[in-house]
């Protein structure tokens, strides 16, 4: 009994004990946390003393009382467009930047300006071509096809311009649908249709573009020497290439002034097309723009040469669509004008031979040298057209 006694007077002074440990353990908490709240309150109460530090406003920008926090309207957004050095743990400190000016400005200029003008552009070249067409008709063989004909180009030529032909109208297709499909193919194709369709353009538009490149090195290595500029150019040009008047056209050697414009227009355009491509191809990975201003700057410009990878990615876009909308223009009317536009131009590149009637009228210098060269004489006859 009295063990008893003894035992259970032992278990109730160690449970005072632990009540009075948990009890002194919740004072020590409950003090520390006044104590933390205090100075809290404190801080946000002292005025001229801001909590958030801001790196790139006035200590004068806190909202007087405190009633909004203590960082202005336009301190906040300063911060979500610049980023708050300091506030972001992972290494990205881009990923502080909550809102990109620069990404607002790029979405501006490629949705506006570059589709609305670029899209006056190709409707304006449609527009004109008609015209031209309506007034002058098909250029005609003044004198008739003769029926005899001379090799013009042969089948490597011929290759290496049909691939940058077919790449090249297959890119302009799939790029005009990445910036005009959302608004003219989606409300008639429906989401469906449109996002396979888009897909599948996207990855044609990606690998297909090596084809072109394959095509651009090919053809300037086949033809730059040809379209050196020379005399005849100049005679050429003043006399509009003979396009709007009827009889014997301006001399020229193989290819004449307007198809040399062509030939540099495709060959530089294509250049630039393609490094711009492959520098969205591989995102981040190039400065073709610091680059570029850097060399410009020389001439007394002023571009800047510090751009962020997102910035060089921007301009990559924006560059990409201005060329290649301005290149197809330009193919549109070397297309009409080696189509429907002239008789006996397109056998040039269908078939490799071309009357001799329109060699004469077209490249008469050309013509010359080919028969003293003896090339010509292989030349066949056939039947004119009744
Ligand atoms: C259906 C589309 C096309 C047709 C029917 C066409 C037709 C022709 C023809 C007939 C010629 C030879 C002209 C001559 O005998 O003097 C030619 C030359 C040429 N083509 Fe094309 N072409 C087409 C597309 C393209 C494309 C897409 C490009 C480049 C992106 C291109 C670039 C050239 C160049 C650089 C020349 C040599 C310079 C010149 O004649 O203007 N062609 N084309």
């Amino acid at each position: 009994m009295t063990h008893m006694f003894a035992f259970s007077a032992l278990r109730g002074r160690r449970f005072s004990v632990r009540l009075s440990l948990i009890a002194a353990a919740v004072l020590v908490a409950g003090i520390a946390m006044l104590v933390g709240i205090d100075d809290a309150a404190a801080q946000q109460a002292r005025p001229g003393v801001p909590i958030v530090t801001d790196p790139y406003g006035a200590v004068g920008g806190a909202v007087p009382g405190d009633a909004l926090g203590n960082t202005s309207d336009a301190q906040f957004w300063r911060q979500i467009r610049r980023g708050a050095p300091g506030t972001v743990s992972i290494p990205n400190a881009q990923a502080g930047v909550l809102i990109r000016s620069e990404g607002d400005n790029w979405r501006a200029w490629r949705n506006g300006p570059v589709t609305v003008y670029g899209a006056w552009v190709l409707l304006g070249t449609i527009g004109l071509l008609a015209l031209f067409f309506a007034l002058r008709g098909r250029i005609r063989i003044d004198s008739g096809p003769s029926g005899r004909t001379v090799e013009r180009f042969n089948g490597v030529e011929r290759f290496a311009h049909w691939l940058t032909a077919v790449s090249f109208i297959l890119l302009a297709l799939t790029g005009l649908n990445l910036l005009y499909g959302r608004n003219t193919l989606l409300p008639v194709l429906g989401n469906e249709v449109f996002a396979v369709l888009t897909q599948a353009g996207k990855y044609v538009h990606n690998y297909v573009a090596f084809a072109f490149m394959a095509g651009l090195v090919i053809m300037f290595v086949l033809w730059v020497r040809d379209n050196l500029p020379n005399r005849y150019d100049l005679i050429w040009l003043a006399k509009g290439g003979g396009l709007f008047t009827k009889g014997v056209h301006p001399p020229s050697k193989k290819f004449n002034a307007g198809q040399k414009i062509i030939f540099w227009l495709v060959i530089l355009g294509g250049l630039s097309l393609s490094l711009s491509g492959i520098a969205l191809l591989f995102p981040f990975q190039f400065s073709f723009f610091a680059a570029t201003f850097k060399v410009l700057n020389v001439f007394g410009l002023d571009l800047p040469t510090q751009l962020s990878p997102t910035m060089e990615m921007q301009l990559s876009q924006l560059w990409h669509a201005i060329v290649a909308l301005f290149m197809i223009a330009v193919i549109m009317g070397h297309i009409y004008i080696g189509s429907i536009g002239m008789e006996g131009a397109f056998d040039a590149m269908g078939t490799g031979r071309v009357d001799e009637n329109w060699a004469r009228e077209h490249h008469s210098i050309w013509l010359e040298e080919v028969r003293q060269a003896g090339a010509g004489e292989g030349a066949e006859r056939r039947q004119p057209a009744e």
